[in-house]
């Protein structure tokens, strides 16, 4: 079947491992990647694909309705993979109202211009699909407590002895109510519900994901596991929120494509999917990983970056722990993580290890600047 589908925010992280899957996958469909290309956005996510016929990029921001009016008609598409947000909790600290017209008024725009286009054709929403990708943050922060919460029911997440996969009772399920603490989780938020009322309101067929946090390739170093990764290499300080007790449940970024690709296609109108590994990690303890695994790659003695780690002030308003429960998307749809994290760790260590030009590009200019007021003062 031929399809028209955008995807926004392909020039991202998750977007672009997204959009690959798809142009690989599925050379019948037209993907048209819609990106505003900010300090996130990097074209060279996608060098390998660019030149595939069924691929072809659109600078343009979400926010812009007449732009997105214009993208979606001319372009006919039928469906839509929304990636495209102001992603870093640490930014949206210091800047919510970017993050309001991006998350909340990107989204909005979008569902708009899809909704007057679909409208406009003679079947209607038949065979269109608006899929909007969003984060476990908006359920809030669970406490940390004993470690006796569900034992994961996936083979590929079972991990070292060492370490608990799970550090309380509690999970987020999809009927979690909504409490976000951030800038960033209450505009993921606010869009999730604009979604939901587009389609509750005038039938457009939507769908949600809310998933835990993601790690692989191509995530831009103001996020924990690149940051650290590009720090260990350069000998730079690692700086380490709080007490580093914090728990985060992540999940290597292929998989979270692959479920995409899957909800996509086979996923139930207007409902919501969470995705999730059952994988936690106290930050602290995945820091350790990363130094031991870095170290052993570089051909460095055990612990010769140990020291490294420096306590740092916490976050504001930082969130002890995310967990997701994925049983429902297991069950229904069959999905499964493909790796071990032991092993997600050492290809991602990898792979910025063997694309340090990627890294470089991205962290000369305005990188400098960013890091500076965001770790000077802590
Ligand atoms: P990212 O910051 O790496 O990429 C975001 C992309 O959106 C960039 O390419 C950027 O240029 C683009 N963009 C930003 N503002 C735009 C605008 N106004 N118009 C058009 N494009 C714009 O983010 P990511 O980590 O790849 O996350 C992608 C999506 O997945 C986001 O919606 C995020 O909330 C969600 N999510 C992320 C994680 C995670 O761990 N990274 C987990 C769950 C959900
Ligand atoms: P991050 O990658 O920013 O993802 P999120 O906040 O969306 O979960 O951070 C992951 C965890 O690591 C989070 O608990 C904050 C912590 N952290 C640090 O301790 N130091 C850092 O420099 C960064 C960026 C994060």
């Amino acid at each position: 079947m031929k399809r028209n589908i955008l995807i926004t925010g392909g020039a991202g992280f998750i977007g672009s491992h997204v959009v690959r899957l798809f142009v690989n996958k599925y050379p019948d469909y037209r993907i048209v990647n819609l990106d505003k290309l900010t300090y996130a956005g990097n074209l060279a996510n996608l060098k390998d694909i660019e030149d595939r016929p069924n691929y072809s990029f659109v600078k343009a921001d979400i926010a812009d309705l007449d732009e997105m009016r214009r993208i979606i008609t001319e372009n006919h598409i039928d469906g839509i993979i929304h990636l495209a947000a102001e992603s870093h909790v640490d930014r949206s600290i210091k800047d919510p109202f970017t993050f309001a017209r991006t998350n909340v008024m990107g989204t909005l725009s979008l569902l708009q211009a899809a909704k007057e286009y679909w409208e406009s054709l003679p079947e209607k929403y038949e065979g269109k699909l608006f899929y909007h990708i969003s984060t476990d943050e908006v359920y809030g922060a669970l406490e940390l407590t004993d470690p006796q919460g569900i034992e994961s029911p996936f083979t590929t997440t079972a991990s070292s002895t060492e370490h608990h996969h799970a550090y309380g009772r509690a999970f987020f399920l999809e009927t979690t109510k909504y409490n976000p603490h951030s800038p960033y989780s209450a505009s993921k938020a606010s869009s999730d519900h604009f979604v939901r009322a587009y389609h509750d309101t005038y039938g457009m067929p939507t769908l949600v994901t809310n998933c835990s946090n993601n790690y692989g390739p191509y995530q831009f170093p103001e996020k924990l596991i690149p940051l650290f990764i590009n720090n260990i290499r350069h000998r730079k300080p690692l700086p380490v929120y709080g007490k580093g007790e914090n728990v985060r449940d992540w999940l290597f970024v292929e998989d979270h494509a692959r479920a995409i690709d899957l909800i996509f296609h086979k996923g139930k109108i207007a409902d919501t999917y969470n995705i999730g590994g059952f994988n936690e990690w106290k930050n602290i303890d995945l820091i350790k990983v990363i130094i031991r695994t870095v170290d052993r790659l570089l051909g460095n003695p055990e612990g010769h970056s140990d020291s490294l780690i420096t306590y740092v002030t916490d976050r504001l308003g930082h969130d002890m722990r995310y967990a997701i429960d994925s049983r429902k998307l297991q069950r229904e749809l069959g999905w499964e993580p493909s790796l071990q994290f032991e092993e997600g760790i050492e290809k991602t260590v990898r792979w910025y290890l063997d694309n340090q030009a990627w890294m470089d590009h991205i962290t000369s200019g305005d990188y400098q600047r960013y890091y500076e007021d965001m770790y000077s003062n802590r």
